[in-house]
């Protein structure tokens, strides 16, 4: 069994741009870091093989080309304690990314998508109170889906991106370390 999820990434111009936001150290709260900032299209959950998930991956990407991602601009709380920053334009590919994988993953109706990078979880309620006002914007071109493992550990969960399909093309664009 894997802990998968669907997900695209920050381009690098964006993730230096996210570099730059001030986070604070506080008790209770973990900010995400920068090998961890992609943009969930749809969380798997356990999965015991990812054969069938990885052939409608391959069939959604070749359908999709040219999608416009935006990020920002400000912070918002998601679910009472995730710090999140607002990812528009991935609507459409999150939807195709939740039709295609439900044979192979059935739909157990969790969290509707809501595009968004993480940038902090806090352990408990109101610990994201009084976190500074940071603008961060930027638009990009996603040009591949991926498949990530989660790898749950005590220190924040290590992501592995195990395959990859470049939008546009069919068949796979090969697996990375993420
Ligand atoms: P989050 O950052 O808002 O927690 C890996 O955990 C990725 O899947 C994260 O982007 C996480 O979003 C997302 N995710 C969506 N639903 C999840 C769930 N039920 N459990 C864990 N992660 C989930």
């Amino acid at each position: 069994m894997s802990r998968l999820f669907v997900a695209v990434w920050l381009p690098p111009a964006l993730t230096r741009r996210l570099r730059a936001v001030d986070r604070p150290p506080r008790d209770g709260l973990r900010w995400t870091t920068e090998d961890q900032w992609h943009v969930t299209l749809r969380f798997l959950g356990e999965v015991p093989s990812s054969g069938p998930v990885g052939l409608a991956l391959g069939s959604v990407a070749s359908r999709f080309e040219g999608v416009t991602a935006s990020l920002g601009p400000r912070p918002a709380v998601l679910g009472g304690r995730v710090w999140v920053l607002p990812v528009s334009g991935l609507d459409s590919l999150a939807s195709a990314v939740l039709e295609a994988t439900s044979a192979a993953v059935p739909d157990t109706g969790g969290r509707p998508f809501r595009g968004h990078v993480t940038l902090a979880r806090a352990r408990r309620p109101g610990g994201l109170t009084g976190l500074p006002a940071v603008e961060v914007s930027g638009e990009w071109t996603v040009d591949a889906v991926t498949l990530v493992c989660s790898h749950l550990r005590r220190g924040g969960a290590r992501y592995e991106v195990v395959d990859r399909w470049t939008l546009g093309k069919a068949g796979r664009a090969g697996a990375k370390d993420g």
